[in-house]
């Protein structure tokens, strides 16, 4: 099929590579001429493992390119929206002013029968009006929403083979017209065995704000059990593998420390909390508020516990932070928990030293007056105190002997609790987990 995808920012440039690989014949679009000119000749504009190598191989088999003209769109039979829909700047609801643009642009280039996808996520109702304009404009024409549950440092093998698919079709029946296209889309990971659900589309847009809200909730429910074992002495990784291997529950997502950050569960669960009130149903996610206040509380205990480990006083202490990107096999820093503790220390009077393996310069641009070493041996030299807070894998295996020759204190604070204490205290170390005796 020939598919345009709008946006190719971290959704769009990963689902227009992997359309490609499906075998699909795809134009990427974004108003961005840099990143065109990047991805043009296969270099991802961020990093994402996987996506270089795939850029390449379908760009040699000329079935991907990139522009900025619009009017490339024009003969394709399906359209993915991937723009993104950021925080309000000063508000909590999401900022439709890329999806509308873009939407808007694609208008004119639109033919008969052609589906346009939503895979942006939303506010619900979004599909509905967006749908009005399509059809307005070229009534034998269809919008799908068709949400997208891909995470960042798996994008490629998520969008390949993902858990499942949902299309919001406006009256949620199989015998839609637009399901069948989509299926021909997507025929080969469904002939796989990829469950598919079809809805309607409010439905298929609240999918995407539940899932990401269960997410957040269940990541701050074992950071307020974090908060319990703190005040217990109990071990909340321990406490995680215990109520995980119920299979009700679930080990997965149950990981305490600095909390979740990134460009999607924070601004979401906000985004849904707005939408919620402009419906009238607010007091159905006020849970949702104390989702994100335990997460924000995260970022204020690991400030206070350096504070403690560093002997009272964060003045002049020299500290090094492990981790920038708000998750590992990321260089994303959009509301990183790392980058944010960072910034407070260094606010309290901390010489911070910040490194991480591919996010410094994203980082640089968005905290400039912090410091910045990609070099991991200088970083961490005549360090005070060292917060792991971004668990990349160099510094999940780091070794504490060797690093405890290098640093001025032998401090450590784990605040993904993904070091052994008992090996770092019987190498020297002052560890400190988050939720951990
Ligand atoms: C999230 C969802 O997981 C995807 O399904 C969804 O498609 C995506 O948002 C989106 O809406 O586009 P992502 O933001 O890439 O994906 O990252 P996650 O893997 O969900 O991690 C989010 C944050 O939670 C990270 O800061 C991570 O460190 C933190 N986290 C995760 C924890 O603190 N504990 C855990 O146990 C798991």
């Amino acid at each position: 099929m020939r598919i345009s995808v709008i946006g190719c920012g971290y959704l769009g440039a990963v689902h227009a590579a992997c359309m490609a690989k499906l075998g699909h014949e795809v134009v990427g679009i974004d108003v961005d001429e840099r990143k065109i000119a990047d991805l043009s000749s296969s270099k991802a504009p961020f990093y994402e493992p996987g996506l270089e190598e795939l850029l390449r191989e379908v760009q040699d088999s000329s079935r991907l390119t990139f522009t900025t003209d619009m009017a490339a769109a024009a003969g394709s039979d399906v359209h993915f929206i991937c723009v993104g829909t950021p925080q309000k700047k000063g508000e909590n609801g999401a900022d439709m002013s890329y999806v509308d643009a873009s939407l808007f642009a694609l208008l004119p280039y639109l033919q008969e029968g052609n589906v346009v996808v939503g895979k942006s996520t939303v506010p619900v109702g979004t599909a509905e009006r967006l749908a009005g304009l399509v059809s307005e404009q070229e009534p034998s024409a269809h919008l799908v929403w068709n949400p997208e549950f891909l995470r960042e440092g798996h994008a490629v093998s998520d969008t390949l083979q993902p858990d499942r698919f949902v299309y919001g079709v406006p009256d949620g029946s199989e015998d839609h017209p637009a399901v069948g296209r989509l299926d021909e889309v997507y025929s080969a990971p469904i002939t796989a065995g990829t469950p598919r659900l079809v809805t309607d589309h409010a439905t298929a847009e609240l999918v995407k704000a539940a899932a990401n809200s269960f997410l957040a909730t269940k990541i701050s429910f074992i950071n307020a059990m974090a908060e319990v074992c703190e005040a217990t002495g109990a071990d909340v990784s321990r406490l995680a593998d215990a109520i995980g291997l119920d299979d009700r529950i679930g080990r997965k997502f149950l990981n305490a420390g600095i909390g979740f950050g990134g460009g999607c569960l924070p601004k979401d669960i906000r985004a849904f909390m707005a939408r919620a009130g402009e419906l009238g149903a607010d007091q159905a996610l006020t849970f949702l508020r104390e989702v994100d206040a335990i997460n924000m509380r995260r970022r204020t205990r690991v400030v206070e516990l350096t504070r403690e480990i560093c002997g009272g006083s964060l003045l002049g202490q020299r500290i090094t932070v492990l981790g920038a990107a708000f998750k590992p096999e990321s260089d994303d820093v959009r509301d990183s928990p790392a980058l944010s503790i960072a910034a407070q220390l260094q606010l309290q009077g901390a010489v911070v030293t910040v490194t991480d393996p591919k996010a410094l310069s994203n980082a640089a641009r968005r905290f400039p007056e912090l410091q910045y070493e990609p070099d991991f041996a200088s970083a961490v030299q005549a360090s005070d105190a060292l917060l792991l807070l971004t668990e990349w894998a160099e510094y999940r295996n780091l070794d504490p002997y060797d690093l405890g020759s290098r640093v001025s204190s032998l401090r450590i604070l784990d605040g993904r609790n993904v070091l052994d204490p008992a090996k770092w205290r019987a190498a020297g170390w002052h560890y400190r987990g988050l939720g951990r005796p």
